[in-house]
Order: structure tokens, then sequence, then C-alpha cells
């Protein structure tokens, strides 16, 4: 199927349309924030998921209750999903988790009024391609990948689920609230978890024993996170999401991309880097070579 078939047009993103019904649009754009909300943004493919168990472990001190009970998609919810509508959110106690993945200009009013605390991951876009490949061919909600180097095309001009990454992240990088928002990249957790889970409390005011974060940093590590139903996607239908194919835990490593891209893809996709990110001074943690 195709694009218009399978998405809808949203401030100038495509959004699944599956996943974001108009009335989940509406719900979110009406959302009212409360000071005390944590939100986890991201672009898609760059660790919603591994922070949606770490920040919620981080909270109950190390509880595993609700990363055991609780899907990621109710722990955790994205704002924008059609989830959002049916959960309540209203009445869950403070501090309440969310996830989004739109951009810093899709955030609704009551964002920018109110300030919630943001953790905004950032992730290699080589590995985030890589990632995105994988699955979208395994999703029906999702426009085929269809050749790599169409895909490629796709991805770098924003034509995929939640547009152009590189409009993602300038976007977010560039808040005005950011001493509210907490950047992190997929890259340095992978270096070391067990720092950057407390470097994250640190940043959420939640004072953890260096055995909490040990212990949180372990049960957050890709393959004990694989074997939790509630992380791993298992109960989503297979005709929704075939895991036989790829699972959606796939390989939870930094630099898969050396054995996706082909030298003249890479080269191809340094030169659009260079060109787009040439005024964005954060200093990522990845090694784009
Ligand atoms: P790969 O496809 O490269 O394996 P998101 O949750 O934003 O959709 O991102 C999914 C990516 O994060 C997948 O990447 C997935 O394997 C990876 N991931 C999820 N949990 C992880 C963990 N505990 N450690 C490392 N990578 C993890």
């Amino acid at each position: 199927m195709t694009e218009a078939e399978l998405y809808t047009l949203y401030k100038g993103v495509y959004v699944p349309s599956h996943l974001h019904p108009p009335q989940s649009l509406k719900y979110f754009e009406d959302f009212t924030f409360r000071p005390d909300d944590i939100v986890i943004a991201t672009y898609p493919k760059s660790g919603t998921t591994w922070m949606q168990e770490i920040v919620p472990l981080i909270m109950s001190g190390g509880d595993p209750a609700s990363v055991e009970t609780l899907p990621n998609w109710d722990r955790v919810p994205w704002l924008e999903e059609h989830r959002a509508c049916v959960l309540n959110l209203e009445q869950r106690p403070s501090p309440r988790l969310f996830s989004t993945h739109f951009h810093y200009r899709m955030m609704p009013a009551s964002f920018f009024e109110v300030k919630p605390k943001v953790i905004y991951i950032m992730r290699n876009p080589k590995d985030v391609f890589t990632s995105s490949f994988h699955y979208y061919g395994i999703t029906s909600f999702l426009v085929q990948p269809g050749p790599q180097s169409e895909f490629l095309e796709k991805f770098l001009n924003g034509k995929v689920m939640f547009g152009s990454w590189f409009d993602h992240v300038k976007g977010w990088l560039d808040a005005d609230n950011n001493k509210r928002i907490m950047y992190i990249c997929y890259e340095e957790m992978a270096m070391d978890l067990k720092g950057s889970v407390g470097r994250i409390a640190q940043f959420l005011e939640k004072p953890l024993s260096a055995e909490v974060i040990e212990k949180i940093a372990d049960r957050c590590l890709f393959k004990n996170m694989k074997k939790n139903n509630m992380s791993n996607y298992s109960v989503v239908p297979q005709e929704f999401m075939d895991q036989t194919k790829s699972e959606f835990l796939r390989k939870g490593v930094a630099g898969d991309w050396k054995n996706q891209l082909t030298a003249a893809e890479v080269e191809y996709f340094d030169r659009f880097y260079k060109d787009k990110m040439r005024d964005v001074k954060y200093e990522f943690v990845w090694d784009l070579d």
C-alpha cells in the first residue's frame, strides 16, 4: 500500500493513520500537561522502548512491578496515539510518564506553557535508518520499505513516518525551554548504561543508591529486555507486526549500519548529513564513520 493509503499528513509530516486517527491528534492538541510530567521524546527507532523501561524503573526506585505488568505503550503512552484517549491519563497520579514522536514545533500549547521535563534521545541516523528499514518491513501499518536505495531516499527526505530525522533532531535541540530538557544519545547508553541511568535519575531528581542503579541498568540490558513480554512487542498480533521476519528488539547495538549501507550509500548519506547539520553545535556521541 502507498503513503496516501496508510499515512495522514499532519502538520507537514506523515503519521500512520491506523495509530493516529483524527480524534487522537485532536486529543493531543487539547492535552493539559502538569509541571511534573515527564516526557520521553524521540524520532522513531532511537531508543524509545529502552527509555520506556528505564524511566519507570527509576521513578519506582527500582520496583519492577510496572514494567512487568503493563505493556510499554500503556506504561509510558504516546500522547498522539490512539491509546492515549482511552487510558484516562487525566486521572493518573503525578508524576505521569509520556512518550511522543512529535517534532518540537508540533507540541501542543499547554506544553509550552507548563514546560514539563523532557528526555530527548538521539541516535546515529545511519542506525536509525537501518533499524527503520527492518522495522517497516515487519509492520502492516507502514509503507513497505521497498529496495534499500529507495527507502534511503525517502528517509533522507523525510518521506517516512514522523518526517525528517534532521528536522526532528534540530527542532528539539533548538528548543527554547532547553533547561527542562535532557539530551542523551543512544550510543552513550550503549557505552555506559549504569552511568546513563545515574544521570537520568539525577535529571529526574530521584536519588538512588548505587545498588539500585546497578539493578535497573541490569534489567535494561538488551538481552534482559528482550525477555520482557511487556516490552518486546510479543503481545502485538502478527498481522500488525510480524516478528518472525525481524524482531522489534532486533540487534540493540551501535554501528549496525556498517552491515547495511553500501559504500556509495554511506558517501551519499555523509554528504546529506554534512549539509543538513552544518549549523548544529551539539557534540553527538556517535561515530559517523
Ligand atoms: P535495532 O533495530 O537497531 O536493534 P524504538 O524503541 O525507538 O523504536 O527503537 C528501537 C531500537 O532500539 C531497536 O534497534 C532496538 O533493538 C533498540 N533497543 C531497544 N531496547 C534496547 C536495549 N535495552 N539496548 C539496546 N538497544 C535497545
